[in-house]
């Protein structure tokens, strides 16, 4: 047969561009039903070029249809990474009293400027849209915060701040997060700097998100700052790590002594390779009350070079964030959105057994390629080693190594890896919960992806991979006992 190529790496569920180039999700809102996406968009080319607002809109963040070109570059610059908001007062004077206008913050990267060598090429833009995203309008009054001398000064990420009834807005300034508050979106006052003797400083940061997340079976509230760093990153390139902490309406204090300069601390969204810039939806209701986030499934390492010509990347699964209180330490746990279940078809449970208890997952009843899988491992005696394999001799390995207590996951034979030395590599992470025996494990995939939530989200490793022929078994090795196996395929149709 021959080898796998664009159309079958394509995702069923994930988000990706039909054709070209994509990078970071943007201006992400939630409105009348629908949920908007935008993305980094280089509409001409499969690499990174100039960047456009490429668009998305979804009912449900699982099932996407693409949208026109929502912004294009211009004079000023290509359109970088930013954020959006409903502005329901019409603070902002942008509206025209029949809707609320959304109002979208967006970095202007003007490669003249950065061609001449300046360094003051980064530059902070607002546009408007009165159809509820479809068609924007850019304020004649751009940029709306000059740069100050700073080479790496984008990312800018809106939120309203209900507590101090002002508008907030956080952005990356290479190593710090500069902290912005507003009263009509367009005056903006910088209040606060954070990020000096903090973790990770190896990469330029990126991509902030700065909200309040109510803390799970408490009345406490704490203030998260996600902030994305390349390279940098647990396991190299890029990866997205948090704070928690308190905010007082100008300056953010993150809790005490959690976070040095050892990027060895469990405070990353994400220990896999492929999940980057993520940040949450705007204007989710409050009936609703979820912290919803998506990030780009890919690595600056090697994301220009993945083997798809004529389209490239996926967004990661829509995820539900969670702040839970544990041993002293605040920790965000990721899972996928309950919207995902509504496609889950029949629970596959025929598995042949080799011995007692223990499951070889090995099956030609369940199309691994869009799949969701969940069992749990009672006791976690020994070394736990799971593959998704083909009869090609592809195999894409994790699992869980017992005496490093250590999670891992080994792409050096998932299939196609020879278009970036970086991609092969074994990556891994510490289980760093220690109160549990059992260990319980919950697999999505859609056909050049994994995400893997381990012990209902407290470690997530999220990895692509490009398989010659697709995966037909699941396995896990000898002796390890298997209980409460749930297998499901997923119809989209
Ligand atoms: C992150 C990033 C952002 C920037 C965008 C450019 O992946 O580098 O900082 O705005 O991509 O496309």
């Amino acid at each position: 047969a021959s080898i796998q190529t664009d159309k079958d790496f394509r995702p069923a569920f994930h988000f990706s561009p039909k054709e070209n180039w994509m990078n970071d999700p943007n201006g992400m809102f939630y409105l009348n039903g629908t949920y908007h996406l935008f993305f980094q968009y280089y509409p001409e080319g499969n690499k990174w070029g100039p960047m456009h607002w490429g668009h998305a809109t979804s009912k449900d963040m699982i099932i996407w249809k693409e949208q026109e070109i929502a912004l294009f570059p211009d004079e000023k610059g290509y359109i970088f990474s930013g954020s959006a908001v409903v502005d329901h007062d019409n603070t902002s004077g942008f509206g025209d009293g029949t809707t609320p206008p959304v109002v979208a913050m967006f970095t202007y990267h003007d490669p003249k400027g950065e061609k001449e060598g300046r360094i003051d090429y980064q530059s902070q833009a607002i546009a408007y849209s009165l159809d509820e995203g479809k068609t924007w309008t850019k304020y004649e009054q751009n940029p709306v915060i000059k740069n100050p001398e700073l080479q790496d000064f984008r990312d800018p990420k809106m939120t309203w701040d209900q507590a101090n009834k002002q508008w907030l807005m956080v952005l990356s300034a290479k190593d710090r997060a500069y902290f912005y508050t507003s009263e009509n979106l367009k005056d903006w006052k910088k209040v606060s700097e954070f990020g000096e003797n903090y973790a990770a400083q190896d990469g330029v940061w990126e991509c902030p998100d700065f909200f309040p997340m109510p803390v799970e079976n408490s009345e406490e509230t704490k203030w998260v700052l996600i902030q994305s760093t390349n390279p940098g990153g647990y396991n190299g390139g890029s990866a997205t790590q948090y704070f928690v902490g308190d905010w007082d309406g100008k300056t953010f204090t993150p809790e005490a002594d959690l976070y040095g300069k050892n990027i060895d601390h469990p405070y990353w969204l994400d220990f896999g390779k492929d999940n980057y810039a993520g940040v949450t939806w705007s204007n989710i209701p409050k009936e609703d009350g979820r912290t919803l986030f998506m990030g780009w499934m890919s690595n600056w390492l090697y994301a220009q070079e993945v083997p798809t010509e004529t389209w490239r990347s996926a967004m990661t699964i829509a995820r539900k964030l969670t702040l839970i209180k544990e041993d002293d330490n605040y920790i965000i746990t990721s899972t996928p959105v309950k919207e995902l279940q509504k496609y889950v078809g029949e629970t596959i449970t025929k598995w042949k057994l080799t011995n007692e208890n223990h499951a070889i997952i090995d099956t030609n009843e369940l199309d691994l390629t869009k799949a969701q899988v969940s069992f749990l491992i009672p006791k976690l005696t020994k070394d736990v080693h799971l593959s998704l394999s083909n009869d090609n001799g592809d195999r894409l390995k994790f699992g869980f190594k017992k005496a490093e207590n250590q999670f891992y996951i080994d792409r050096s034979e998932s299939g196609i890896t020879d278009f970036g030395k970086e991609f092969a590599s074994t990556i891994s992470t510490g289980r760093r919960i220690s109160t549990s025996d059992s260990l319980k494990v919950n697999l999505i995939l859609d056909n050049m992806s994994i995400e893997i939530f381990y012990d209902d989200g407290k470690t997530v490793m999220t990895e692509i991979f490009f398989p010659k022929q697709p995966y037909t078994s699941l396995k896990v090795n000898e002796g390890v006992p298997v209980i409460d196996i749930e297998a499901n395929e997923f119809n989209f149709n």
